[in-house]
């Protein structure tokens, strides 16, 4: 993507990695951006200004006062103040490394230095990438700090796990760049594109009770419909999510509604339809159900001979509570070829009356459940395929939006 005329703010904090943001600077100019640098005081002894004034071929900016200005006079003037004109002008405000201080002082509303009075004063999206020991990532603290910045639609791309300037091994590693610069181009891509859909999501796997303490359920983590839901929402849109009680948990607030059964899944879906112009089915639902659940704990000596009924094809029923809602599907299969894996998900497409259906073979590696990649197939209504080749899962997400949008 050309980030042609877009202006990016980098708000560079002290953690060792700041050196890093060289090549992402690199990297960002390349794609056209305009770059602005802001340095906080304690990150200016870690790394050289000037070395970031070439690269980003703009000034670096690290004082909120210039004690040159005599500033009675400069307002009258209507001269633009540096925090307001950096902060009003960004198309996004990136903040890479962030310390635990700055992510402290986000979290209460500290305005102290150049950095946290810009960021205050910002519209634009706010990215944050976090860098520090693990055991200051680890602290409850910071993670309170960074949940509140979440509610509050702060974005985050996570730290990685490794080997830490600090000689400790752990999770605290800035992320790696391309994930980064990925990250960026997708905010500024699809903000708002999004804004007055309303969607309902369902993710995760359902499970059917045999006895009041085992289920049978199946291995999805609800990763593919829960990043949905958080791109989805941080493109503008009303988000309604649907999952099974053990599915991964969304970073960002929406309404989140845990199910465990396919009839409570059901009952919440003919609860909320209605309200939806958008349903997107990713949930793995449970095929079977016990036809005698017992009340008990079945005792473990003997055998055990459960008989199951089909459970209700969820999928299959949608069209028929709200008509004109556009309907998603997803197809799990194992292993069958690229052909059939298709035929099958256009037959679901036809029988549900779906808009699209999103299938995926789960026998292969990396693909399908509980991991963070994965492989698809979009298969519209006219049979035309959309096949998007191995990738992070929100990455996934985000094309599979990108489809819907258009
Ligand atoms: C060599 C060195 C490396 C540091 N690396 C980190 C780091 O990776 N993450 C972090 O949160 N703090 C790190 N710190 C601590 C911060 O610099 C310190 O908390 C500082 O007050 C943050 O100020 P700032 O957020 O205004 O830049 C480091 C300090 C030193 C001396």
């Amino acid at each position: 993507m050309d980030l042609k005329n877009k202006k990016i703010v980098i708000g560079i904090s002290s953690s060792i990695a700041a050196y890093k943001v060289i090549d992402l600077i690199k990297e960002l100019r390349k794609s056209k951006a305009d770059v602005h640098i802001i340095l906080t005081k304690n990150a200016s002894k870690l790394v050289d200004k000037k070395d970031f004034e070439i690269v980003s071929n703009n000034k670096v900016n690290t004082d909120l006062f210039n004690p040159n200005v005599n500033y009675i006079d400069y307002i009258k003037k209507n001269r633009p103040i540096r925090h307001i004109s950096l902060s009003d002008t960004a198309d996004l405000f990136l903040i890479c490394p962030a310390t635990a201080n700055i992510i402290g002082k986000m979290a209460n509303g500290i305005a102290d230095d150049l950095l946290s009075t810009s960021i205050m004063a910002t519209n634009a999206p706010v990215l944050i990438c976090p860098a520090m020991n693990v055991k200051m990532w680890k602290n409850p603290i910071m993670q309170e700090n960074t949940e509140k910045l979440r509610k509050l639609k702060y974005e985050f791309v996570e730290p990685e796990y490794g080997i830490l300037a600090c000689g400790y091994k752990g999770m605290g590693r800035l992320a790696n760049l391309k994930k980064i610069t990925e990250r960026i181009k997708t905010i500024i891509e699809r903000r708002n594109n999004l804004k007055g859909k309303r969607i309902l999501i369902t993710a995760g796997a359902t499970s059917e009770e045999i006895d009041p303490v085992r289920v049978i359920t199946n291995k999805s983590s609800g990763r593919m419909g829960v990043y949905i839901a958080e791109e989805a929402y941080l493109r503008g849109a009303e988000v309604t999510l649907i999952r099974g009680a053990n599915s991964i948990n969304p970073q960002y607030h929406f309404r989140d509604i845990k199910i465990h059964n396919v009839n409570e899944l059901f009952k919440e879906i003919k609860k909320n339809i209605k309200k939806h112009d958008i349903m997107i089915h990713s949930a793995a639902v449970s095929d079977f159900t016990a036809i005698n659940k017992h009340s008990k704990k079945i005792k473990s000596k003997d055998n055990l001979h459960l008989e199951l009924t089909p459970t209700t094809k969820i999928f299959e029923n949608i069209k028929k509570l709200k008509k004109n809602i556009f309907l998603i599907g997803f197809k799990a299969e194992y292993r069958v070829s690229g052909k059939e894996l298709v035929n099958r998900a256009f037959s679901l497409l036809k029988s549900a009356k779906a808009d699209l259906v999103v299938a995926n073979d789960i026998g292969k590696k990396k693909r399908g459940f509980d991991t963070e990649t994965n492989e698809v197939y979009v298969i519209d209504k006219n049979k035309r395929v959309n096949h998007i080749k191995l990738a992070d899962k929100r990455v996934i997400g985000n094309k599979i939006l990108d489809t819907i949008k258009k």
